[in-house]
């Protein structure tokens, strides 16, 4: 089938019903768990300022032209990531089903989870449920986890009704639409969000001893810089951050009217999001700074796994507080909850658009089908090894799959359809910031080398030690069955008939 047999929309397609609320949804998938939960972590694991310099070399060499290209891709094909992606040619639409099935069917059933743990958290921290060792609560109590990924015990009943929750709310979201449900819901949450952070930062740099923990996280360790682990997840963290690579970039840019600026959007959710994971740390390091003062332990050894930093140092500070400290625990894991909901709805959203896109179906038929599967999809997550196969989902996921996308994605738009062909239709309504010849540069030569390399140093390191000393079976069973089932659906589905035919979608220059 030749790219113009890429059917119509019954309908006209949704637009957003403002610039801000455009921005504000962008920016509300942007910011999300991933800001709090997975950027602390990662900044705490590799030197705290240290792995602020790649995070923010990562924005700008890949973050950027890579956020530029999707929404200027979305824009001008005003399509999901699957029909953007076979307008460009037949041949390539099997990489932006990938995307959104990485996302929906990979990142979404996993994150779902991670955000019922902190719902759940919230009304822990009523009463600071968590007692005098948050640790044993977390692991032990709530999660009852599993010797290993391999042994996955029973179905954790309490988180399952928390994640009902979750499911329910961003099913009534999305179900309502582009205009209705997505953007009326961000210009709720990110106003409230930013409320809430602010009051947080307030908070925890005031605490007594939140220099100690400041001074770790602004001051830059260079030595670790010679390791590759730290550049791997800048990089990684990116792609995740930014949500480049999900597909849904792609699709919320295709509801955007005709004359939009790219670039300034592009630059806005960058930055901002960017901004937001800085400020953010200082509400991290700040109380870890406390905590390090409280129990006289240097701010290195305060927090015994990263990835339950949130769930077991942030309840351990906050039991340690003067005062307030079940209201400082509500708000923080309340941020959590909001963040990764407005993440959580795009997620799903990207997923609804294509299949609407390709098979006609009504948007609150395709909305409610794709909330149960996933909601069933995700109780697996709640088994008692559900950590450890949100670790290496997340691994997988985010260190291969996005990173794959990303190479595809620079192919695909820099060499088939030519990025210098996107950077003119861009450079159309862009008002004061104009694409230049270096973008096509960056989209052809360099994110796709440096990716390249990121990959391949990834790999080796995998190959020579495996992830967080996993056993390979797991591994190999879980992440890498992950990405490959959701490679093979996208190859499936790609191969089905486009429901309607022909007619050009496109936004014409
Ligand atoms: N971009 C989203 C996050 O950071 C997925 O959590």
């Amino acid at each position: 089938m030749s790219q113009n047999q890429i059917s119509k929309p019954h309908q006209p397609r949704a637009q957003w019903k403002s610039p801000m609320g455009f921005i504000l949804a962008a920016l509300g998938s942007a910011v999300g768990l991933g800001n709090i939960w997975r950027f602390s972590y990662l900044c705490y694991e590799n030197g705290g300022g240290a792995f602020l310099i790649p995070y923010f070399i990562a924005l700008i060499v890949v973050g950027i032209p890579l956020m530029i290209l999707e929404l200027g891709l979305g824009h001008k094909m005003r399509g999901s990531a699957p029909m953007s992606f076979a307008k460009v040619g037949r041949d390539w639409e099997w990489c932006g089903w990938w995307a959104v099935n990485c996302a929906m069917y990979g990142i979404m059933l996993y994150y779902s989870v991670i955000i019922a743990w902190c719902l759940s958290y919230v009304f822990f921290a009523t009463d600071l449920a968590w007692g005098s060792d948050p640790n044993n609560f977390f692991f032990n109590e709530f999660l009852q986890i599993s010797s290993g990924p391999t042994r996955m015990g029973d179905i954790r009943t309490s988180i399952i009704f928390a994640l009902m929750g979750v499911w329910g709310l961003c099913w009534f979201i999305v179900y309502f639409g582009v205009q209705k449900g997505v953007e009326r819901a961000n210009k709720i949450f990110m106003p409230l969000l930013f409320v809430l952070i602010s009051v947080l930062i307030i908070w925890s740099v005031n605490l007594k001893g939140a220099h100690v923990g400041l001074a770790v996280y602004l001051k830059p360790n260079f030595e670790l810089l010679k390791t590759p682990k730290i550049w791997i997840d800048a990089f990684s963290q990116i792609f995740f951050t930014l949500s480049l690579a999900f597909g849904i970039m792609i699709t919320y840019a295709s509801y955007l009217p005709r004359k939009a600026d790219i670039v300034k959007d592009a630059y806005m959710i960058s930055l901002g999001n960017a901004l937001f994971s800085f400020l953010a740390g200082f509400a991290v390091f700040g109380t870890l700074g406390y905590m390090s003062v409280t129990l006289n332990v240097p701010v290195a050894e305060v927090v015994k796994e990263s990835i339950g930093l949130a769930f077991v140092t942030y309840p351990q500070a906050i039991s340690l507080m003067p005062g307030f400290a079940r209201a400082f625990g509500v708000m923080f894991f309340l941020s959590l909850v909001i963040a990764g909901l407005s993440s959580a709805v795009s997620l799903i959203e990207a997923f609804s658009a294509a299949i609407i896109d390709k098979f006609h179906y009504e948007r609150k038929t395709v909305v409610s089908i794709v909330c149960l599967t996933g909601f069933l999809g995700s109780i697996v997550f709640t088994a008692k090894s559900g950590l450890y196969w949100v670790d290496i989902v997340d691994h997988f996921i985010t260190h291969y799959g996005l990173v794959i996308i990303g190479i595809l994605e620079c192919f695909i738009i820099g060499w088939i359809f030519k990025a210098k062909k996107l950077r003119e239709h861009i450079n159309q309504h862009a008002q004061k910031d104009r694409l230049s010849i270096l973008w096509d540069i960056a989209i052809r030569y360099v994110i796709p080398l440096v990716l390249l390399i990121l990959l391949t140093h990834d790999i080796i390191k995998e190959i020579s030690s495996p992830y967080e000393g996993y056993p390979w079976a797991a591994l190999i069973g879980i992440g890498q069955h992950w990405l490959g089932i959701a490679l093979i659906a996208a190859l499936f589905v790609s191969m089905r008939p486009w429901k309607k035919e022909l007619h050009e979608t496109e936004q014409h220059d």
